[in-house]
C-alpha cells in the first residue's frame, strides 16, 4: 500500500480553500475532510435548538446529543447530523457565523479535531479548516495557508449567493467577512493563523483549477514525485 499523507490547508473564509482542496482530492484520488461543516453542523444543531452559540456553556450540556458522520455519496462525501443529511442546509451566512461561535469553545474543538485526526490516521487525506497545520495534523507532509483580499473574497461569496439566486450587497458581505476574520482569528483557543512551516499562498485572480494545480506541483515536490 502507497504511504499515508497529508495535505492541510488553512485561511480565512473565502479564500477558496474547501473548492481548492475538493478539487486536489480528486485529481490525486485521496479524501476530503471540510472540517468548517463539522463546526457548521455544530452551530446548525444549535439555532435549531434555539442555543445562543456565544454561550459557552449552554452548547457544552448539548455536545453530547450531537453526532457527526460523513457518508461517501459518489465522489462527493456528505455530512450528517444525527442521520439528517444537512450538507447543503450548512451553507449558509447565519449558520457560517453560529460555527465561528462554536468554533471558539474549547470543548467543541476537542470533540471535532479527535474525530478529524481519527479519519487522518486512516487514509491519505486533504483537509480544511483554520486550525489544521497548528494542531490538527500538526505532522502534516504539506501544509498550505491559503489567503486573498478581502475584497475578492467578498466578489467570490456574492457570486456563489447570486448562483444561489440571492442577490447581496458588497459591503454588508464585506463587512461580515471581516467580522468573521476577526473572530476566527481574535478567538482564544487556538485562533486561526499560519503554522510556521506552511507555504503562504494568495490566490486573487487564480481560478480553482489554478490554485490546485500550484498546490499539487507542491505536494508532488514535497513527497519527491
Ligand atoms: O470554512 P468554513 O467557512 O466552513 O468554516 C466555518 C467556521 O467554522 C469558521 O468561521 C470557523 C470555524 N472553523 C474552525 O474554527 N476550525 C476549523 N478547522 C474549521 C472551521
Amino acid at each position: 500500500m502507497a504511504e499515508i499523507f497529508a495535505i492541510a490547508i488553512d485561511g480565512p473564509s473565502g479564500s477558496g480553500k474547501s473548492t481548492a482542496a475538493k478539487m486536489i482530492a480528486k485529481k490525486l484520488n485521496i479524501t476530503y475532510v471540510d472540517t468548517g461543516a463539522m463546526y457548521r453542523a455544530v452551530g446548525l444543531y444549535c439555532r435549531r435548538k434555539g442555543i445562543d452559540t456565544k454561550d459557552e456553556a449552554s452548547v457544552v450540556t448539548v455536545l453530547d446529543e450531537i453526532n457527526i458522520t460523513f457518508k461517501v455519496d459518489g465522489d462527493t462525501r456528505r455530512i450528517m447530523l444525527n442521520g439528517e443529511d444537512v450538507t447543503d442546509t450548512i451553507r449558509t451566512q447565519d449558520i457560517g457565523m453560529a460555527a465561528s461561535d462554536v468554533g471558539a469553545i474549547a470543548d467543541v474543538r476537542k470533540k471535532l479535531v479527535k474525530m478529524q485526526q481519527m479519519i487522518a490516521k486512516e487514509q491519505s487525506v486533504v483537509m480544511d479548516g483554520r486550525d489544521i497545520g497548528t494542531v490538527v495534523l500538526k505532522n502534516a507532509q504539506i501544509k498550505i495557508y491559503l489567503d486573498a483580499t478581502v475584497e475578492e473574497r467578498t466578489r467570490r461569496r456574492i457570486g456563489e449567493l447570486n448562483e444561489k439566486g440571492i442577490i447581496s450587497d458588497f459591503e454588508t458581505i464585506k463587512k461580515e467577512i471581516e467580522e468573521r476574520d476577526y473572530n476566527d482569528t481574535h478567538r482564544k483557543v487556538t485562533p486561526l493563523c499560519k503554522a510556521e512551516d506552511a507555504v503562504y499562498f494568495v490566490n486573487d485572480g487564480m481560478t480553482v483549477d489554478e490554485t490546485s494545480d500550484a498546490i499539487i506541483k507542491i505536494v508532488d515536490e514535497r513527497l519527491g514525485r
